[in-house]
C-alpha cells in the first residue's frame, strides 16, 4: 500500500466511519488521530455488515424508469406513476408493495415505516474494478463511466465519499437534482434534498474530511479491486468506449464535477402515489 492508500485504510477505519457498516473484520477508531491497532477479527472482511440504512440520496431523474409510463410492446407498463413513484426501498419490499416481490414473513410487515428509504449496505469490494483499457473510474481518464449507489446518482468514486463527508452541511439544500442555486456546483457545493428523508442515517453526512483525506479513502477503496472477475472471464475484451474530457476546455472534467454536463432539472414532483405512500403500515412521517 502506498502511503495514501494507507492513510485512506485508517480513515475508513476511523474518522470516515465507513467500517461501522462495510466492515472490514476490524475494529473501528473513532477518535480523530488514533490508529487502529486491532487485529483481524472474526469478521470476514466482506465490506458490508448485509444490513440496511438510508444514505438520503437525491432523486436522479436520469433514472429512465420515470419515464416508463406507457405501455411497451408486451403490454407492460414498468412505472405508471412517473414523477409521483418513490423508491422506499426496504419499506416497500416489507408491505410486499408496488415492484417488490412478496415480503416472506407478514411478522416483518408492522416493522416498514422503520426501515423506509434504507437499502441494502453495497459490499465496498471491486467498487474501482473497471475494464483494463479504461482503468479508472475518475474523470479525466480514459476512464470508465460508473452509476453509484442504488439509483447512480453519484458518478465518480471522490463524488460518493464527498457526499458521505458533506451532504448534511451547509451544502445541503431544499431543491431537487438540476435545480442548484447559481453559484453553487451540483454535487460540489450543492446536494439536492433526499428522495426520501426518513429514517436517515446520521452517522454519515458530516465527517469533517478534509480534500485530501476524501482522496485518500478514494485510494484506499481503489485497492479493493481483486482478481475475481466472473462472470466476465477476461475483462481485456472490454470492447466499448472508454470516457475521456479536457480538463483545459470542459470545467467538468475533474472527479468532482464529471457527469455535471448532462444534469437535467428534475420536474415538479407530484405527491408521492398512493399506491406507494398509502399502503399500511404507511411511512412515518409521511412522504411528500
Ligand atoms: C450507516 C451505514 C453506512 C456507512 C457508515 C457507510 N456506508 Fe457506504 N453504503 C451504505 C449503504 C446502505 C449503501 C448502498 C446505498 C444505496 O445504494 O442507496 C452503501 C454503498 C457504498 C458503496 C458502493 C456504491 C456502489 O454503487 O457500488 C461504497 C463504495 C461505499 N458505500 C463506501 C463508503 C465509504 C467510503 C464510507 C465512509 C466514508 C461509507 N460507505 C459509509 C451504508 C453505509
Amino acid at each position: 500500500m502506498t502511503a495514501d492508500e494507507k492513510a485512506g485504510f485508517q480513515l475508513f477505519n476511523g474518522k470516515g466511519n465507513c467500517n461501522s457498516c462495510h466492515v472490514d473484520g476490524r475494529g473501528t477508531a473513532l477518535t480523530p488521530g488514533q490508529t487502529d491497532n486491532t487485529n483481524t477479527g472474526s469478521a470476514r472482511p466482506t465490506f458490508t455488515c448485509f444490513g440496511s440504512a438510508n444514505e438520503g440520496l437525491p432523486l436522479n431523474p436520469r433514472d429512465a424508469f420515470y419515464y416508463q409510463t406507457t405501455p411497451d410492446f408486451f403490454g407492460f407498463t414498468g412505472n405508471p406513476f412517473g414523477f409521483g413513484y418513490r423508491d422506499l426501498g426496504m419499506g416497500t419490499f416489507l408491505r410486499s408493495g408496488f415492484g417488490a416481490a412478496p415480503n416472506p414473513n407478514d411478522t416483518w410487515t408492522p416493522l416498514a415505516p422503520m426501515v423506509d428509504g434504507q437499502f441494502q449496505v453495497s459490499s465496498a469490494r471491486n467498487v474501482a474494478m473497471a475494464p483494463l483499457v479504461c482503468p479508472t473510474t475518475e474523470a479525466p481518464g480514459p476512464f470508465f463511466q460508473k452509476e453509484f449507489f442504488h439509483n447512480g446518482y453519484i458518478k465518480s468514486l471522490k463524488q460518493l465519499v464527498h457526499f458521505y463527508n458533506t451532504r448534511d452541511t451547509s451544502f445541503a439544500q431544499p431543491v431537487t437534482s438540476g435545480h442548484c442555486a447559481a453559484g453553487t456546483i451540483e454535487r460540489v457545493t450543492c446536494w439536492p434534498m433526499p428522495e426520501v428523508r426518513n429514517n436517515l442515517d446520521t452517522t454519515t453526512g458530516m465527517l469533517g474530511l478534509t480534500d485530501t483525506e476524501e482522496n485518500q479513502i478514494v485510494a484506499f477503496l481503489m485497492t479493493l479491486t481483486d482478481g475475481f472477475t466472473r462472470p466476465y472471464p477476461d475483462i481485456n475484451t472490454f470492447t466499448g468506449v472508454c470516457m475521456t474530457c479536457n480538463p483545459a476546455t470542459d470545467p467538468n472534467c475533474s472527479p468532482s464535477r464529471q457527469g455535471n454536463g448532462s444534469l437535467i432539472p428534475t420536474p415538479p414532483l407530484p405527491p408521492c402515489a398512493s399506491a406507494i405512500c398509502g399502503v399500511a403500515p404507511v411511512p412515518n412521517p409521511p412522504i411528500p
